[in-house]
């Protein structure tokens, strides 16, 4: 099964300015659809519950495994999703056993620093937004090393890029 880390960042690094800013509301449209339709042929998606939290509507044909220490998270749009505290390279393998072929890590920094140390991310999207916050979240909250290769460059506009890398074992 393929593992995809996706993320929007500023130009200083950042994937949001405190834990409740939505993702939407600063970076382009041009990402928002790239966001959306890798979402939709992945048809699932891994997150954490502040990001989760964070989601103002609902999102059609996907599923969301929720990352949370609670039996149960707020759903105030009605998503499809269950809520998950498996260990990642757990998660992953019950995910591979039910067939389903690929998923995305789609944050916050605390869900991608636990499956990017847990060895289980194959690629990463990073989708470079021409922004600025100074301070914020940051991709990853702990240490973490991992040698990459870029493999592609999406050419979103102009001022967009999304990086492919992948991860070299
Ligand atoms: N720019 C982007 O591409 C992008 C993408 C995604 C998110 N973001 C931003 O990232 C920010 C949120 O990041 P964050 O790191 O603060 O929060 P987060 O990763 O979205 O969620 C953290 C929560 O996940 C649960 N969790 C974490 N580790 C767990 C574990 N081992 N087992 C079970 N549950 C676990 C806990 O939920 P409970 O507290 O419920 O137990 C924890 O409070 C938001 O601002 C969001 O907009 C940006």
């Amino acid at each position: 099964m393929k593992v995809t880390l996706i993320a929007a960042l500023t130009a200083d690094g950042f994937i949001a300015k405190d834990d409740a800013h939505l993702s939407t509301r600063w970076t382009s449209k041009e990402d928002s659809l790239f966001f959306r339709e890798r979402a939709k042929h992945a048809g699932h998606m891994i997150v954490g519950s502040k990001t989760f939290a964070t989601f103002n509507r609902q999102m059609k044909g996907r599923k969301m495994y929720v990352y949370s220490r609670s039996l149960e998270v707020e759903n105030a749009y009605n998503n499809d999703i269950e809520v998950v505290s498996l260990a990642p390279k757990e998660l992953i393998a019950d995910l591979a056993k039910r067939g389903i072929e690929e998923v995305l890590i789609t944050g916050g920094s605390s869900i991608y620093t636990l499956f990017m140390n847990a060895g289980v991310i194959d690629t990463l999207l990073l989708t470079h937004e021409p922004v600025i916050f100074g301070t914020g979240v940051t991709l990853f909250n702990e240490a973490v090393s991992a040698k990459l290769q870029l493999s592609l460059v999406h050419n979103l506009s102009d001022q967009t890029k999304v990086f492919e890398y992948e991860v070299m074992q």
